[in-house]
This record gives structure tokens, sequence and C-alpha cells, in this order.
């Protein structure tokens, strides 16, 4: 496991999934399981596998079976061990043992900037990762590890972006930007889901950031906006005035799982490249003779 100059990560899981409804109705949209695993736990192995120590998840009503889920789990432990289980027991207990966990329950879904300031008092005068559940990215280097190695470089915030077609632009945050060097750019702006004639490129934000204390007085300063919600990304904005800030192109391939199509993909995908279910499952999608 690499050290990092980066070991706290923020998951803001609070939100209310309208985009899987019914779902989501009474169960976190971030346990939904691609194959057999849950959204949060990939999350989570890629924050711990670029040097993350300490997870602070960000939790609302109706969330406790992600508590549950990084905890042990004594009866079916039990169980396992007297059934002779043992690798499947193994897997079970190495997942309470992933990071130290804490939550932090935002009381109304106030967006995302307002949950990654529900967790300012346990961050302190550090740097900090924040990654959203919607956004898995199956890529060779850990997403996160790609941009901290930026952060260490630089040692300034670090936002991950990936190129989307023209006409999706209005369904992400923008950079503005100037490239840098070869995938990395210093942003000068950002702007939230911009007309496509109106987007100053093709860089959306997805999600993964590395951030420094400074968001927080930026968060205090930004007005709530639609629906009431307090956007990280107006207080990227006013933090992008004040400093300097990168945009990451990452390498690999990102799923928007919190959307039902995009989960669909991720889930043939990932059942595709499984080594116990791959084969079976390609001969399946091979007799559907779409
Ligand atoms: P999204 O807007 O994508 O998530 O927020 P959502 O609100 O759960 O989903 P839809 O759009 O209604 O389907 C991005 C991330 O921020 C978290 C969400 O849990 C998600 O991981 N979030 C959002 C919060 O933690 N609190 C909020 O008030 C809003």
């Amino acid at each position: 496991m690499p050290s990092s100059s980066v070991i706290k990560a923020i998951i803001p899981a609070a939100g209310l999934g309208t985009r899987f409804l019914p779902a989501t109705k009474a169960s976190p949209k971030e346990m939904l399981p691609l194959v057999d695993k849950p959204l949060i736990q990939y999350v989570v192995e890629e924050a711990v596998a670029a040097g993350i120590r300490e997870i602070i998840i960000i939790t609302g009503r109706g969330k406790r079976a992600i508590e549950d889920h990084f905890d042990v789990s004594f009866e079916l432990e039990e169980n396992l061990r007297d059934n002779g289980k043992k690798v499947l027991l193994k897997e079970i207990q190495a997942i309470s043992d992933l990071a130290d966990f804490c939550y932090v329950r935002q009381r109304h879904a106030r967006g995302l900037g307002h949950a990654v300031l529900c967790a300012r008092h346990l961050i302190g005068n550090e740097p900090f990762a924040v990654l959203l559940g919607d956004d898995i990215l199956d890529a060779p280097v850990p997403a996160l590890r790609q941009m901290i190695e930026v952060y260490d470089r630089f040692r300034c915030p670090v936002v991950g972006v990936q190129p989307v077609p023209k006409s999706e632009v209005h369904r992400y945050g923008v950079i503005k930007a100037e490239p840098v060097e070869s995938d990395l750019y210093r942003i000068e702006d950002l702007v939230e889901k911009p007309l496509p004639e109106k987007a100053p490129s093709n860089l959306a934000v997805i999600g993964r950031y590395i951030l420094t204390p400074e968001i927080f007085d930026a968060l205090d300063k930004t007005p709530p906006g639609k629906n009431g919600e307090i956007q990280l990304t107006d207080a990227l904005r006013i933090l992008a005035r004040q400093k300097t800030m990168y945009g990451k192109r990452l390498q690999g391939t990102r799923y928007d799982a919190g959307d039902k199509l995009g989960f669909l993909k991720a889930t043939v995908e990932f059942g595709l490249k499984r080594p116990d279910l791959g084969k079976p499952f390609r001969q399946y999608l091979k007799s559907l003779k779409l």
C-alpha cells in the first residue's frame, strides 16, 4: 500500500437517489450491488488502494445498511466459521478491516457541498479526498492514486476530469482550463451543467476530488442554489479564484452507476470480467442474439 500525504476521505452518501427510484425508496443507493459488491465498497477499496486510512461517510435517514456493511457481523462470521466456509469468512472480515470508519449524519439533504461541510470538524488542517459512490472507476492505477500523485507534486487542490461527448456536457460540471502537461490542466473556472454551445471544454468533473481545508470557508460563503442545495462546484469556483487548482484527466473507464443505464452497463462489464462468472455470462449474452 502506498504511503500517502492524503489520509482522510469523505464519501458523501446522504443523497436521496431519486434517479434510482423505486429501488432507493428504503435502501441506500450506495448499497446497490455491482455483481456481488455494493457500490460503496468499490469506492472504499479505491480509496484504500490510494493510501487513504480514515473514511468519513456522510449518511442520512435510511442509510444504516452502510454502517452495518463496514462493521463486524458477529452472527454471520460465527455461522461461516461453524460451517467451514473459510474463504467467505476471510472476505467478509476483510471488509471491516479496510480502514477506520466514522459516520456523520446530514440531517437534511442540502446538497453535496453541504454534505462535505458536515465533516469539517473531522478534517482539521490537512488535505482530504472526496469520492462519490455514483462514479465507479475501473482503472489500472486507482483513480484517486492518480490524483494524489498530482497533489504531492503541487500541493494544490485536484479535481478528477474525463472528456464527455459535447451532447452530454449539460449533465456535468465542466472545467475551463489551460493544459499544463499531458492529462493535466490548470483550472480557471468551472461551469455547472452548461449548454453544449456554452461549455468551455468537454472535460467533465467526475466524482473524485483532493481538497484543502480552505474549501470549508468557501462552502460557508456559498449561498444555497437550486432546491436550496449548497453545490460543491460553486465553492470550487471560489477556491479556483484564490488558489491554483488542477484538473487531472483520469485514466480508466468510468461508469455513472447512480443512473439506471450506467448501472446496467457497469453490471454487464464487471460481470464479464469476473473469473468465476465471465464465461457463462458471455455465453448467455451471446445467446440473446441481439
Ligand atoms: P447526486 O445528486 O448525484 O445524488 O449527488 P443523489 O441526490 O443521491 O441522486 P439523484 O440525483 O437524486 O438520483 C452526488 C453525491 O452526493 C451525495 C449523494 O449521496 C451522492 O453520492 N449527496 C447529495 C449527499 O451526501 N447529500 C446531499 O444532500 C446531496
